[in-house]
C-alpha cells in the first residue's frame, strides 16, 4: 500500500462521514422520494442524470451465524473513468463506521472485505464469521454531492428448535399424542433427529407399539411424534434431538380421567390447572 492511496482513501472516508453528518442533520437522502407509481420513470430517468441502486439486487440478507456473509450493491450507470470517479462505501449504521471505500477496505476488522470486480456494478461487503451483533443496518453509499444511499438489513439467525405448545402437554387417556418440532433457520434438513422420552430414544418398532414419525421438509423442518392410544405411562418428558440444532423438550401430562368428562372432547386438553381453579371456586360457593 503506497502511502497517495492510503491518502485518497483518508480523504474519501473524511468525505463519506461529513455527507452522513450532513444526511443526519436534515437533507433527505434520494433513495426516500419516490412513489411506487413513478419509479420506473424516475429509474429512467436517473439512468441518463447519473447513478442508480439496483434494489431488487442489492437486498437485505439473513445470514447463518459464522458463516459469511455477502452484502449486495449494485450501482448502475457509476460513470467511466474519465469523469470524475464516483466511490461505492460502505457503512455500518450502528456506529457509523466506514467499513469500505471503493475496493479498499477501511475497517480493522479483519472480517470485513471489499469485493468488487471491474467492469461489474455490483460493489459487494463481505463479513466472515457473522455474530448476532452484527446484525442491523448497513449503508452504500455513493459519493455524489448530495451522496446518495441504500440500506440493507443484515439480520444474524442461527438454527433454533420448537416444540410447538411446550413446556406442558395435557394429553387425555386413549387419544393420540402429537408432538411437532420445528427446526428454524436451518441450512439445510437436519440428517436426523431423534427423539427421546425421560432420557431413552424412542424405538418406533418398540413393542408398545403405535409410535411413528413424520418428517416435512420445507423452508423450515417439521417433525411429528405420533403416540397413538395414550398411557399415563407415555408421560414424562419428550426431548426432539435434530442433528443440526439445539434440542428441545417438553413435558407431556397424560390424564388419568381424574378431570371432568365435559373437558374430554379433542385430543388435547387445555389448562387443567384453570380447571381445578374452577371447581374449587364451585365448592367454596357451597
Ligand atoms: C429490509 O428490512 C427492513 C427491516 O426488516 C424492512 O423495513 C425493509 O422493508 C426491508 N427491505 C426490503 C427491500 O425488503
Ligand atoms: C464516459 O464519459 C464521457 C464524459 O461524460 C462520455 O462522453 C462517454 O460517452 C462515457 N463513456 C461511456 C462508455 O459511458
Ligand atoms: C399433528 O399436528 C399437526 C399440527 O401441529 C397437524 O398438522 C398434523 O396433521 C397432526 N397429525 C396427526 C396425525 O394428527
Amino acid at each position: 500500500m503506497n502511502t497517495s492511496k492510503t491518502g485518497l482513501a483518508m480523504w474519501l472516508a473524511g468525505f463519506v462521514i461529513l455527507s452522513i453528518v450532513s444526511n443526519a442533520s436534515g437533507a433527505q437522502g434520494s433513495s426516500g422520494k419516490s412513489s411506487e407509481g413513478s419509479q420506473n420513470a424516475l429509474d429512467n430517468a436517473a439512468a441518463r442524470l447519473g447513478p442508480y441502486f439496483d434494489k431488487a439486487a442489492s437486498k437485505n440478507v439473513t445470514a447463518l451465524l459464522g458463516k459469511t456473509a455477502y452484502l449486495n450493491c449494485r450501482v448502475k450507470n457509476l460513470g467511466n473513468k474519465t469523469m470524475t470517479p464516483l466511490q461505492v462505501s460502505w457503512v455500518r449504521h450502528r456506529d457509523i463506521h466506514l467499513l469500505t471505500v471503493g475496493r479498499y477496505t477501511y475497517t480493522s476488522d479483519q472480517r470485513f472485505r471489499a469485493i468488487h470486480q471491474a467492469q461489474t456494478d455490483d460493489w459487494t461487503l463481505q463479513i466472515k464469521y457473522p455474530q448476532h451483533r452484527d446484525s442491523g443496518i448497513y449503508e452504500c453509499q455513493v459519493s455524489t454531492t448530495p451522496h446518495m444511499s441504500h440500506f440493507v438489513h443484515l439480520n444474524v439467525v442461527e438454527p433454533t428448535t420448537e416444540i410447538v405448545g411446550g413446556p406442558d402437554l395435557y394429553i387425555n387417556r386413549g387419544s393420540t399424542i402429537n408432538l411437532t418440532c420445528i427446526v428454524w433457520y436451518s441450512p439445510e434438513p437436519p440428517a436426523y433427529i431423534f427423539w427421546n422420552h425421560n432420557n431413552a430414544i424412542i424405538n418406533y418398532d418398540s413393542p408398545r407399539g403405535g409410535v411413528s414419525v413424520v418428517t416435512d421438509k420445507g423452508d423450515s423442518t417439521r417433525i411429528f411424534l405420533l403416540v397413538q392410544q395414550a398411557k399415563p405411562s407415555d408421560s414424562g418428558q419428550y426431548t426432539c434431538n435434530p442433528s443440526n440444532a439445539q434440542s428441545k423438550s417438553v413435558m407431556v401430562h397424560v390424564l388419568n380421567g381424574e378431570y371432568p368428562a365435559a373437558m374430554q372432547h379433542g385430543g388435547q386438553a387445555k389448562q387443567p390447572r384453570l380447571y381445578s381453579l374452577l371447581l374449587c371456586l364451585c365448592l367454596l360457593l357451597y
